[in-house]
């Protein structure tokens, strides 16, 4: 399998263009025949323009690579080495949505043959593959799992908008049904990832794995969002207890934020599901959940509490007297700092509780698609900031918010107005105005 991708004679397909999909699909493509497959015509249509959708690979990364754009089942049907890369989502119970995963394992498991290989990306929870994917594949092909074809799961740990931490950079989880599919799956993957791959002993180990390393950074958010709230009563600031206590060998220095996007916020309950299903209620992890999902709800409340309050550190008060007689200015709406995601973005939770205290939001983002927020979350952002507000949220500190002076924010900003810097950036930079951090 291995020779016969290398000299062309097969070919590799990449099932699902998005964040995964599409660098890992045109890396191939430096060295083998790829097959890009999904099923989204506007995307197909730009990315056969050298377009990436999300925006985070430029023109250049398309040229000279030997790779189709295709939603066509009948140039599915020409690969051999199949990735799936496809989103695997929660409901609105918090629950695995499995759809899009089962839909792009049905494509695949029609044009299956003998011999062929199927490596999923998609992070799913210990099991999943085997238990879900493969019967699937097994009863639409009618082939023999092992014997007739081979499955693998390799998740994948790239970080958008990080340039640093690349496919290519970074050292990939390989795994496969049996000895030899372990070894023909590390080759393939060996020659794009220049960091290297490390060998699991199973399919199950590696699905778990790419779980924890979430639901870890989930908990320990948590952690430093439920000190953050104490902090708060206690008339302390967050981000310098920690810069105190990072100065300890063994300090690990998570800060406090929102936690929001396609896998932080949503793996962990891919885990809290299968637990649930071996009878055992993860609390820890749960807990995390529990925690990050009510932070927006949290800062909207302390914004408006502050609002009402008015500068505490002035002679000349200026509280606002009712909520709803306020503007609040939010600044980024995407799930985090300089990428266009908006998918799961806890911004949302922010706007929807100053809604109901029927205070007016304006939200700004020059990241973010306004079409693509008014869909999913029914918010009209605002092209630029009109007139004074009571407050201004920083929510997301992209790039170019981050040169923002105090200058900046008090022409914004009623006299003695609120800056509610959620991650704490500008806290050595506003002196003479209300100003709040978690
Ligand atoms: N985005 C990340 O940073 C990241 C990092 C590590 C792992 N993951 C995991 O990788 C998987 C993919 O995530 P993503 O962020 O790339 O998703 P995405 O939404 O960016 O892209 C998924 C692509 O799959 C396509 N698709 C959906 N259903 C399909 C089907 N049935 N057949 C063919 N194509 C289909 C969509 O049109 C889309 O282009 C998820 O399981 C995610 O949890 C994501």
């Amino acid at each position: 399998m291995y020779n016969q991708l290398i000299s062309n004679k097969l070919k590799l397909a990449v099932v699902g263009l998005g964040y995964v999909g599409l660098p890992l699909a045109l890396e191939f493509a430096k060295k083998m025949s790829v097959i890009g497959f999904d099923i989204n015509e506007r995307n197909l249509k730009m990315l056969r323009n050298s377009q990436d959708p999300s925006e985070e690979l430029g023109p250049e990364t398309f040229e000279n690579r030997n790779i189709i754009f295709t939603s066509d089942p009948e140039e599915l049907k020409k690969a051999s080495f199949y990735i799936v890369a496809v989103p695997t989502p929660i409901d609105k119970y918090n629950t695995p949505d499995l759809k899009p995963l089962l839909s792009a394992t049905l494509s695949v498991a029609k044009v299956l043959k003998k011999g062929d290989y199927v490596i999923y990306e998609s992070t799913v929870y210990p099991g999943c593959t085997e238990e879900e994917c493969v019967p699937l594949l097994e009863s639409v092909s009618g082939l023999k799992f092992i014997e007739d074809f081979k499955v693998g799961y390799s998740p994948e740990r790239i970080n958008p908008g990080d340039a640093e931490h690349s496919l290519q950079k970074t050292i990939k989880i390989v795994s496969g049904c049996d000895d030899e599919s372990l070894d023909i799956i590390a080759k393939v993957y060996e020659t794009v990832v220049e960091a290297g791959v490390h060998r699991a002993p199973g399919m199950k180990v590696a699905e778990a794995a790419k779980i924890i390393e979430n639901t870890q950074r989930d908990v320990n958010i948590a952690l430093m969002n439920e000190l953050s709230i104490l902090f708060n009563r206690m008339g302390i600031n967050t981000y310098d207890v920690i810069n105190a206590a990072a100065t300890k060998w063994n300090f690990v220095a998570y800060t406090p934020g929102l936690v929001g996007g396609h896998c932080i916020g949503v793996d962990p309950y891919y885990m809290v599901h299968k637990a649930s299903e071996l009878k055992y209620h993860p609390q820890m992890i749960a807990s995390g959940r529990f925690v990050n999902d009510s932070m927006g709800g949290y800062i909207a409340k302390q914004t408006v509490k502050r609002m009402l309050a008015g500068n505490q550190s002035t002679t000349n008060q200026t509280g606002i007297q009712s909520p709803s007689k306020s503007r609040v200015l939010i600044m980024g709406v995407t799930y985090k700092e300089n990428v266009s995601d908006i998918r799961n973005s806890k911004v949302a939770d922010i706007v929807y509780e100053l809604l109901s205290y029927r205070t007016e939001v304006d939200v700004i983002d020059p990241k973010a698609d306004p079409a693509y927020v008014d869909h999913e979350y029914g918010i009209k952002m605002v092209d630029k900031p009109t007139g004074k507000y009571n407050a201004i949220i920083m929510a997301v500190p992209h790039k170019e918010f981050r040169s923002m002076t105090q200058d900046d924010f008090k022409a914004l900003l009623v006299p003695h107005g609120l800056v509610v810097d959620i991650r704490g950036v500008f806290r050595n930079i506003i002196k003479d105005l209300d100003y709040w951090s978690l």
